[in-house]
């Protein structure tokens, strides 16, 4: 076997990658204090339908079960193609993109607005839209077989949705991810607050690397050395598809900074000291409260969402961002700022959920799934990825609108509390993501995480165990996976049926 990349060290063990959440964790910063803003006045449970649990009451309140319609209606045309673009150092470069562009274009629309994406497929394969953190119906999700037959080559398809939170989210394909994506189709779509924040600048941010060979995207995918580590780990990073991408702000800006992991392996952990900046909102949704970014580990799929103060004083300096999370720091980009005369900074309080449940004293709660992380030889790539002992298969047919069955299925009680487990038995990296559902990490290896914020992807830690809390709050079948798309294509999939159980 080949040398792992080697990690940060501090993320090697369970106690030390406790003291990093500790420290990310138990620092907010008041910036004014927490605003109460994006977070519903309706609960999420119609009352008297079912004795509620505590866990259920204190969710109450979290964010809104249903968004009402603004009736504004944003029609976009999206159409994944091949291109040939001058990406990294700026050499054409051989890609699939949307729109022509890597990443592919962000979409902006305003919570309550209804989203209508008329998309194109000009790829030689078949290919779907997924709505990476979106709490869309489930029609709308994106995944072959499962919500969807797959969009063939010439195919179309319309994907139609109200986004009921503001925040930054993503879409990328659902098939055959770890070449889709790799290749370079993904975007952000940026849910704006009926009323944004004033922000002098809004900003958005696509970590990715990339596996380049002779000027060309390294063609092998899932080999076995990538399912046997970490996924697909490239040769260059990127951010918006450059190598040196620069930020030029004007001193005294204050910068509303999107960072989104498009990766299809690789974990970041950016490095904004020297900067003042705090983490408003992760994975989309507002945080508790403003929380210093410390070396937050963005893994594949995950967000985080960054108010930064450029100082006053600052003109002419530049900020150099560094990755940190492998012991070799990377560059990442920097924020260069002008000579010119210093602007009035915005001052408003950091944007933050009113309402974030603690969930604590949940450890004697017996989970209502749990998922062993494990892998073992044969399948496709000649090594699988397991959950709890299954291996799933995407389906790659276009003709049928399959039922799912190559996905194990667990069914969740659709607005009630449930807790999962994550078991890692392995020593690889797993984001988990589950569609459709936003969840709260409740511990690692037992001890209380305290995360004062939701999230749609975790990182587990190799042999580490997760317990997450949820309130599903849309019916249907939602992929639950690991966001490593080489772990994921090689069987590291199932799916949550949330049903209701009180009609
Ligand atoms: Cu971003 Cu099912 O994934
Ligand atoms: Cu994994």
């Amino acid at each position: 076997m080949t040398t792992a990349p080697r990690r940060y060290p501090l993320i090697i063990g369970a106690t030390l990658a406790a003291a990093i959440a500790a420290a990310l964790i138990l620092r907010p910063e008041p910036r004014g204090g927490a605003q109460e803003r994006g977070a519903a006045s309706a609960g999420a449970v119609p009352a008297g339908v079912k004795p509620l649990t505590a866990q259920l009451r204190e969710f109450q309140g979290s964010y809104p079960e249903a968004e009402t319609p603004t009736g504004v209606v944003r029609e976009v045309a999206l159409e994944a193609a091949p291109a040939t673009l001058p990406l990294l150092d700026g050499q054409p470069l051989e890609v699939w993109a949307y729109n022509g562009q890597v990443p592919g274009p962000t979409i902006r629309v305003r919570r309550g607005d209804t989203l209508r994406v008329t998309f194109t497929n000009r790829l030689p394969r078949p290919t779907t839209v997924h709505w990476h953190g979106v709490r869309v119906p489930n029609a709308m999700d994106g995944v072959p077989s499962v919500t969807q037959p797959a969009v063939p080559p010439g195919g179309t398809f319309v994907y139609e949705f109200v986004p009921k939170d503001a925040g930054t989210f993503w879409f990328h394909p659902h098939l055959r991810s770890s070449e889709q994506v790799e290749r370079g189709l993904y975007g952000v779509l940026v849910v704006e607050d009926p009323e944004p924040p004033p922000y002098s600048r809004d900003v958005v941010w696509v970590l990715d690397d990339w596996r380049i060979r002779q000027g060309a995207i390294d063609p092998q995918f899932n080999t076995p050395h990538d399912l046997m580590h970490d996924g697909r780990w490239g040769n260059v990073i990127t951010v918006n598809g450059n190598i040196d991408e620069r930020l030029a702000v004007r001193p005294g800006e204050r910068l509303r900074l999107r960072l989104l992991n498009s990766a299809n392996g690789r974990v970041f952990a950016p490095d904004f000291s020297g900067l003042d900046a705090r983490v408003i909102a992760v994975d989309g949704l507002y945080t508790a409260g403003p929380l210093d970014p410390g070396r937050f580990e963005l893994a594949p799929g995950n967000r985080i969402d960054l108010d930064i103060i450029v100082p006053a004083s600052a003109a002419g300096q530049q900020f150099s961002i560094v990755d940190r999370f492998t012991r070799r720091p990377n560059a990442l980009a920097s924020i260069n700022v002008s000579q010119e005369a210093a602007v009035q900074t915005p001052a408003f309080p950091s944007p933050a959920r009113a309402h974030v449940p603690a969930w604590r004293d949940t450890e004697t709660i017996a989970p209502r799934s749990e998922y062993r992380l494990a892998a073992r030889r044969g399948g496709e790539f000649g090594i699988e990825w397991t959950l709890n002992g299954a291996a799933a298969r995407h389906a790659h047919d276009t003709s049928t609108h399959g039922d799912g069955d190559e996905h194990p299925v667990a069914v969740l009680p659709r607005g009630e509390w449930s807790k999962l487990r994550f078991v890692n038995d392995s020593a690889r990296l797993h984001p988990i993501h589950l569609h459709g559902m936003f969840f709260k990490v409740l511990s690692r290896d037992g001890r209380p995480a305290d995360e004062p914020f939701f999230r749609d992807t975790v990182l587990v830690h190799a042999r580490e165990t997760v317990d997450i809390g949820v309130v599903p709050l849309d019916e249907g079948r939602w992929m639950l996976h690991c966001h490593i798309l080489e772990h994921a294509e090689a069987g590291m999939m199932s799916l949550l049926d949330v049903k209701a159980t009180h009609p």
